[in-house]
């Protein structure tokens, strides 16, 4: 299959069953990235794994974004978590995607978020305060999972007091966006789908009585008022935002600190010189994504080097893989927050049309959830960062950590 260009026909690229995949994904990606540009999987997707094939597959025109198929391949085929699928600005192409994107674009334009960095540093100050005296927390549900909850409320104007209820249901429906999911989550997912759906027609509502300052009240003129389709169609952004910053911020808040602390002299590099965090941010997100892959569908043949990727194929783009890839960085398997090879636009995001509306959101939180956690002192891991999941959202174990209390 490594021979010569264009040669090796759709059944000849190598299956990987996705338990292999899942067992140790950086191994068998590497193993197989370095023999041919894709493999198959046995859930009966193709998945890209160089890095130059990834950045350009994400802007080619013999490619769309999956829409429905994504989720009745999971066995999604009616109600709540459907309609979401259905109707989510991720899952939808061409004009559709213009109309859903454009509203949402406009409110999370990078000044808008930009001004929010000061009160997202108060969260996360906040947050490493109510721990303090502590000297311990588990920092996957204590912090990683609050920061991003209470940012995102901030933004939409939510009370404080619902942020556990609507992390609850983001989380429950994230699971159909993971490697983990399986016929046992569909009932609760379904059932979060519709809570959060409810919860977010009942705030468009309440701000049309009394608009605010917020997220929510901005995007108002984007929701017909005289079209319940429309209406609908244009709070499923809304909801997208939700549940697209939730589960990817947390556990990408964890697995940058989980890195961090497992190489001290970096993260006693980045105490001593805040300069040092947007690169720490950007390495963690190379080194181990909280986002692994997202899918794609093939409208033609793409001949690859050394493959052909076939037509109608469900492809996932490995962005695990990609980032990996000593084509695109040196070293790529060495930790290092100084590395001056990231790519002006970080692969972890994705790329074209589709490419990660919430990056810079993203990178404020990740930023400001780091600087504060320097301010502990002898921060310390109870047990090593463990990363599941070789594909889309990924998995973080619990990561207890303590530190000194002064
Ligand atoms: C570390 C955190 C994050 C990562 C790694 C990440 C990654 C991604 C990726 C790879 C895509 C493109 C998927 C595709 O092309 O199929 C995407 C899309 C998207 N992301 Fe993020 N994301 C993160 C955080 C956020 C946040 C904080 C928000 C907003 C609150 C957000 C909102 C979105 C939305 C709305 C889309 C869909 C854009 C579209 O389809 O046009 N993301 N994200």
């Amino acid at each position: 299959m490594a021979g010569s260009p264009h040669t090796a026909a759709p059944a000849d690229l190598a299956l990987v069953p996705r338990a292999e995949l899942e067992a140790d994904p950086h191994a068998v990606l590497a193993r197989h990235r370095a023999a041919a540009p894709c493999i198959r999987t046995d859930d009966g997707v193709v998945m890209l794994l160089r890095a130059r094939d990834v950045q350009a597959l994400v802007t080619d025109p013999r490619t769309r974004q999956v829409e429905t198929e994504f989720a009745r391949a999971r066995g999604i085929t009616a109600g709540p978590l459907y309609e979401f699928f259905r109707q989510t600005v991720l899952l939808s192409n061409g004009e559709v995607h213009r109309r859903r994107r454009a509203p949402i674009a406009r409110t999370f334009a990078f000044q808008v978020v930009a001004a929010l960095r000061p009160r997202i540093r108060a969260i996360a100050e906040g947050l490493v305060d109510e721990h303090r005296s502590r000297g311990r927390m588990n920092l996957l549900a204590d912090y990683a999972a609050p920061l991003p909850a209470r940012a995102i409320a901030m933004i939409l104007g939510l009370p404080e007091e619902d942020v556990p209820a609507f992390t609850a249901w983001v989380y429950a429906m994230s699971r159909a966006l993971t490697s983990a999911w399986g016929p046992q989550d569909y009932p609760e997912a379904d059932e979060a789908a519709h809570r959060l759906m409810t919860y977010v027609e009942d705030l468009v509502a309440e701000r049309r009585r009394a608009p605010r300052d917020d997220l929510i009240s901005a995007l108002l003129p984007s929701i017909a008022e005289d079209d319940p389709d429309a209406a609908a169609e244009a709070r499923m952004q809304i909801v997208s935002l939700i549940v697209a910053g939730s589960d990817t911020t947390r556990a990408a808040l964890a697995i940058q600190a989980g890195l961090l602390l497992a190489h001290p002299d970096q993260w006693e590099a980045v105490r001593r010189d805040e300069a040092l965090i947007p690169g720490a941010v950007a390495e963690a997100l190379r080194f181990e994504p909280a986002v692994g892959s997202f899918p794609r569908f093939a409208l033609a043949e793409i001949p690859l080097e050394g493959a052909v990727l076939p037509a109608g194929a469900l492809i996932s783009i490995s962005t695990l893989s990609a980032m990996r890839d000593p084509a695109l960085y040196a070293d790529p398997d060495v930790f290092d927050i100084r590395r001056t090879d990231h790519p002006r636009w970080h692969v972890v995001f994705g790329g074209g049309v589709h490419r990660c509306l919430g990056e810079a959101l993203a990178r404020i939180e990740l930023e400001e959830g780091l600087r504060a956690l320097t301010r502990l002192p002898d921060l310390r891991l109870e047990r090593p960062l463990t990363v599941r999941g070789s594909a889309a959202i990924r998995r973080v174990e619990e990561l207890p950590v303590a530190w000194v209390v002064g």
